[in-house]
């Protein structure tokens, strides 16, 4: 499946991070992925990309490399991460659509996507651009949600749920939030000249009750041990996985940047609040320090 522009599941407005984070009773799971995230990141890198960064919850994490890119294609999102960062030319905002990256070929050193795939409804063509804006042989640190987790594997069993935990499409249980198949994120990975490289499982005791009884740090610190077996089996609900981009592909050159996410053409003019296409003139605001790609002026 490849669609020219697929929806995108808007955050535009959300108190995501507020209602799902702060109040949402989930320390276990933020925990969880710091452990993963530790586990999982390269201990020096130049220029990572973030996608789908939201609220920039995880960027602090991400403490080992020079210069960060928050890419989300809520503006709303972007404020809330500049907000939550400060002021600080180490990070780089940016308001576009995955399935258009706005850069040129080989820019990153690295790329992290965490809780975003799970709203990609053309998961390949979005590991595709990533690819493409990876230099050879850099690092890929991706999250998805499981669909062959423990949970819906009981349900289905019991009958509680109609869709089959152990097929290889992925099942769309709200509107544009998807689950998948462990296998097939691994089969798209190596489509897209990714070698996977090492797998955890995350958010093992993601149940209502084992969260009320027992103390978020105690479920972390267990939760730890479980992620160790992510390259055995995939049963819990969300996987993170490393790899490395593989293949001859471009560098891109010091002074190369941003390119026109409408007609691919590089580089863009900058003044200090637009950047305009010489290729097709489309105009692209820089507004309070994000530069803004999701259309042109
Ligand atoms: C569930 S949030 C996760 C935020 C952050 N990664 C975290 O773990 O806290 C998903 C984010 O993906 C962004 N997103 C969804 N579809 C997108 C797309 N097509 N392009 C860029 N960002 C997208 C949303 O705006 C939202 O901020």
């Amino acid at each position: 499946m490849t669609e020219q522009h697929p929806p995108v599941c808007d955050y535009e407005g959300s108190d995501y991070q507020t209602s799902f984070w702060e109040e949402g009773g989930r320390a276990y799971e933020d925990k969880a992925e710091e452990i993963a995230l530790k586990r999982l990141l390269p201990k020096s890198g130049k220029l990572l990309l973030e996608i789908g960064a939201g609220a920039g919850r995880n960027t602090p994490r991400y403490k080992d490399y020079e210069r960060i890119v928050l890419l989300d294609y809520s503006r709303t999102q972007l404020q809330q991460a500049q907000e939550r960062l400060g002021e600080n030319d180490r990070y780089i905002y940016v308001a576009a659509d995955a399935y258009r990256l706005p850069f040129v070929d080989g820019l990153f050193d690295g790329a992290t996507m965490i809780r975003t795939l799970h709203h990609m409804k053309d998961a390949p063509a979005v590991l595709r651009q990533v690819r493409r804006v990876l230099q050879p042989a850099s690092k890929f640190l991706l999250e998805y949600a499981n669909k062959l987790n423990l949970k819906a594997i009981l349900r289905y069993l019991l009958r509680k749920q109609d869709w089959s935990p152990f097929t290889p499409e992925q099942v769309e249980f709200v509107a544009l939030n998807f689950d998948f198949h462990p296998k097939t994120v691994r089969k798209w990975l190596k489509e897209e000249n990714f070698k996977l490289e090492r797998q955890l499982t995350v958010s093992h005791f993601r149940i209502g009750v084992i969260k009320k009884i027992f103390p978020s740090s105690f479920l972390a610190w267990l939760d730890s041990f479980a992620q160790l077996t992510g390259d055995l089996w995939q049963l819990a609900p969300s996987v993170f996985t490393i790899s490395q981009a593989v293949g001859e592909t471009e560098i891109a050159s010091a002074d190369a940047f941003f390119q026109c996410p409408q007609c691919n053409h590089a580089p863009l003019d900058e003044t200090p609040e637009t950047l305009t296409c010489p290729g097709c003139n489309a105009k692209y605001a820089i507004r309070n320090g994000i530069y803004d790609f999701r259309e042109p002026l």
